[in-house]
């Protein structure tokens, strides 16, 4: 028997899923933001270039392969980039005005399964370009708080903030310094990442580098006057929005396109794999990738991580419509399609007794049963029973 591949999964009937893809797409459109779709394959440099050759993602993640006409590609492993490069090839950076898409869709990391981490996931996403002031931040982290809030998901919000070009560069100094001091106990990865990007080691799982990287100089610590300015409006903001945080120091995130603000979602009842959104601003990615210099900050939600979490009431709902006799099936078929303008019908096209219709529409967890037999069929009324 074929099986479906390892780390990824059939979604089937869950409502769970649709009620979240509904509520955030509901939120989000509440603020502003517009629809956008991008392909699941992408040319490899696009990864390569903005979530960056130091990251896990793109060093041993990545579903990469040559395509049939030669090209180097690659499965999204998530959806920042896609929507940055489709921003700049639509020539959006040109027009200098703020743009804000949501997205919902399938990405792909080959990592290790296990509870909360797939190989195939859904993340919901916003990306919001144009818009420098950290009050955008604010915004951004309180759409994501409002999608938890109305899905009755409880959450600890962690932030921090990693600097600017101009603060960052010196702090890179420091922690570079402080690491080489380390070196020999620290990790394979770690002594990898200090030549290629030293702020990533700050995050790092290993027990033993993590008792070294609490004395390394915090990157807080360390922020120009408008960096630390910014970061003491978002606490105000957050504050005044009565979202409550935590203040990580160590919060660098797994990809190295975030500048200034970077933000987590955790939720203590999933088990390890508790990040249950993550984002921030990457006011370099537009540039990098080509554009024209657009500040942008956005938050992927993992869709699959918050499932468990999202409690489903199920409430009857629609009209069961049942034939008694064969002859009866066409008048049922005509009349649905009138009743469907304003509700959910479901029509069976198999005649049965009236016990065995009212049966079936109480297990489909109907609302109403409209039920015709011969009697009926001459009079045009129905058989109704509330459910
Ligand atoms: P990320 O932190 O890599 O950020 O992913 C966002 C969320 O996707 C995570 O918090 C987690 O809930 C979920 N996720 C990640 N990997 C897996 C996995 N293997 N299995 C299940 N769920 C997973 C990003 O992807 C950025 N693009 C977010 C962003 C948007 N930053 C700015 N704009």
């Amino acid at each position: 028997m074929i099986k479906a591949l390892r780390g990824m999964k059939d979604i089937i009937e869950d409502k769970r899923f649709l009620k979240i893809f509904d509520t955030a797409r509901e939120v989000a459109q509440s603020y502003g933001y517009s629809y956008i779709e991008t392909p699941i394959l992408e040319e490899t440099s696009l990864f390569k270039r903005s979530v960056g050759e130091s990251s896990d993602i793109v060093n041993k993640e990545m579903y990469q392969f040559i395509d049939k006409g030669g090209n180097d590609v690659c499965l999204r492993p998530e959806g920042t980039a896609g929507v940055v490069r489709s921003f700049i090839e639509h020539k959006f950076d040109r027009q200098g005005v703020p743009k804000r898409f949501w997205y919902f869709g399938p990405m792909f990391r080959y990592e290790r399964p296990q509870k909360g981490r797939l190989r195939e996931f859904h993340q919901f996403g916003i990306e919001s370009f144009g818009e420098a002031s950290v009050y955008e931040d604010i915004n951004v982290i309180a759409l994501a708080a409002d999608i938890f809030d109305r899905l009755g998901i409880t959450y600890t919000l962690k932030i921090n903030s990693l600097g600017c070009s101009e603060c960052m560069p010196s702090y890179r100094e420091k922690l570079t310094k402080f690491l080489n001091e380390n070196k020999e106990n620290l990790c394979e990865d770690c002594q990898r990442r200090i030549n290629q990007n030293p702020i990533r080691t700050l995050d790092c799982k290993n027990q033993n580098c993590q008792s070294i990287l609490k004395d390394a100089p915090k990157i807080t610590d360390n922020l120009c006057e408008s960096c630390k300015n910014d970061f003491e409006e978002l606490k105000k903001g957050l504050d005044n929005l009565g979202i409550k945080y935590e203040v990580d120091k160590h919060l660098v995130r797994g990809l190295d396109y975030y500048t200034k603000t970077t933000f987590e979602f955790i939720s203590d009842e999933i088990g390890a794999q508790s990040a249950i959104a993550g984002g921030g601003r990457y006011d370099r990615l537009v540039e990098f990738l080509g554009g024209k210099p657009t500040p942008a900050v956005g938050f992927a939600i993992g869709i699959e991580r918050i499932m468990d979490l999202v409690d489903i009431k199920d409430k009857r709902d629609g009209i069961y419509m049942g034939a008694m006799i064969k002859e009866a099936i066409p008048f049922i078929q005509k009349k649905a399609k009138e009743l469907r303008k304003d509700t959910k019908v479901f029509v069976e096209v198999k005649p049965k007794s009236l016990k065995a219709h009212l049966k079936a529409a109480d297990k489909g967890n109907f609302k109403k049963a409209l039920i015709v037999g011969e009697d009926e069929l001459k009079t045009g009324k129905f058989f109704e029973k509330e459910l």
